[in-house]
């Protein structure tokens, strides 16, 4: 079953340019964002939207945080994102207009369905869920549905189904901005080919695998880690910290790089590493002024970036580049050395990678 694997979860993140490829086939084969993607009264449903009210948990949450950089930018419309368990349980000001989306891996995860009751209780009708197990509860409970085609995910860290995920907000996005008059054709066929070349550019990044490892060694004697990233690609950094923890035991924390020297900059000294996704974007210049910050304390770094980006390495900059920048779906590219950091972190400290410690593949208790 694992084949040529040791994991699951290697497995499985080696399983992501064909589960990406997948979850856009309909997609590539309409040719177009189509409201129908989405279910039989989409267009009826997303034509008036006014805003965009993301709720879940975990990776799934950090599938939204990407998204809202999306939506906002791209479909022009106002965007939260909040965590289940916090939205169910507060007064929440509630906009009929405003499309709930939902999203999990699962579709069982209790808070998350606990939070979808909870917006339909305050007057919205406008739901949607993007899942990976067809007919599970969330899904049935949503008046819209994308499934994602990542196939089962066993290892409780989740990460074809956040890439999965992450191409099926993108099309939410676009077909928002379709219907909304906010994309035209030119930038709809642009949009569509850079998913049509998605499953190549992770491939080049998986490629990676075994630069990533050898970092991994120097990262497993840790016991903190610090993670780094601006703009779309801060929630690849909260995800990267995320993975780390879950399955290697290092406590990790992310930031978005200029909030560094508002308080994180003190934890930095020689042995605390430093791991930046600095990707080739309009951010990327302060980045490199923040980490400046970084490499003026003795912090060793571990910087992702694109083939084009220049960085000075050294004994205290290590980089990794993939072959080159993909525009605005670069946080899809960058979700995959972090995933391959953590699950080879996790291999050197000799933990159950696919089963770690306190967690369950499905949170369906509160
Ligand atoms: O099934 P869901 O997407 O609703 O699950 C949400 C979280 O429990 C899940 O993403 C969790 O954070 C993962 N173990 C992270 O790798």
């Amino acid at each position: 079953e694992l084949g040529p694997y040791r994991h699951f979860m290697q497995k499985e993140i080696h399983e992501q340019p064909r589960a990406v490829a997948d979850t856009i086939e309909a997609l590539i084969d309409a040719g177009a964002f189509v409201a129908e993607l989405f279910g039989d009264d989409a267009a009826e449903v997303l034509r008036d939207v006014e805003g965009v009210q993301i709720l879940a948990c975990g990776t799934s949450y950090y599938a939204g945080l990407t998204a809202r950089y999306w939506i906002e930018s791209i479909a022009k419309l106002p965007c939260t994102v909040e965590i289940a368990s916090e939205y169910r349980y507060r007064e929440a000001f509630a906009n009929p207009k405003n499309l709930i989306v939902t999203i999990s891996q699962s579709g069982e995860t209790l808070d998350t369905m606990e939070a979808l009751k909870y917006a339909k209780s305050l007057g919205h009708t406008k739901t949607l869920s993007i899942c990976n197990v067809p007919e599970s509860a969330i899904p049935r409970a949503s008046r819209l549905v994308y499934y994602t085609r990542a196939g089962a995910e066993i290892g409780v860290a989740s990460t074809k189904a956040f890439t999965t995920q992450l191409v099926a907000l993108f099309t939410l996005t676009c077909t928002l901005a379709r219907l909304q008059g906010r994309l035209d054709e030119t930038q709809e066929a642009a949009h569509i080919d850079a998913l049509r070349q998605l499953p190549g550019s992770i491939q080049h990044a998986l490629n990676l695998e075994p630069q990533v490892a050898v970092w991994s060694d120097r990262f497993a004697p840790k016991q903190h880690a610090l993670f780094l990233g601006r703009g779309v690609h801060y929630p690849i950094a909260l995800e990267g910290a995320l993975k780390l923890k879950e399955i290697s035991y290092i406590h990790a924390e992310a930031y978005p790089a200029g909030e560094l020297k508002h308080g994180p900059l003190a934890l930095v000294d020689e042995s605390m590493p430093v791991v930046v996704i600095a990707p080739n974007d309009a951010l990327l210049e302060k980045v490199k002024s923040n980490i400046q910050e970084v490499r003026a304390r003795g912090g060793e770094m571990f910087v992702f970036t694109d083939a084009d980006s220049h960085f000075g390495e050294s004994e205290q900059v290590h980089v990794i580049r993939t072959p080159r920048h993909v525009g605005v779906l670069s946080p899809v590219v960058h979700a995959i050395p972090v995933q391959l950091l953590a699950y080879h972190a996790a291999l050197a400290r000799g933990t159950d990678v696919d089963k770690p410690r306190n967690l369950a593949k499905s949170v369906t208790v509160e």
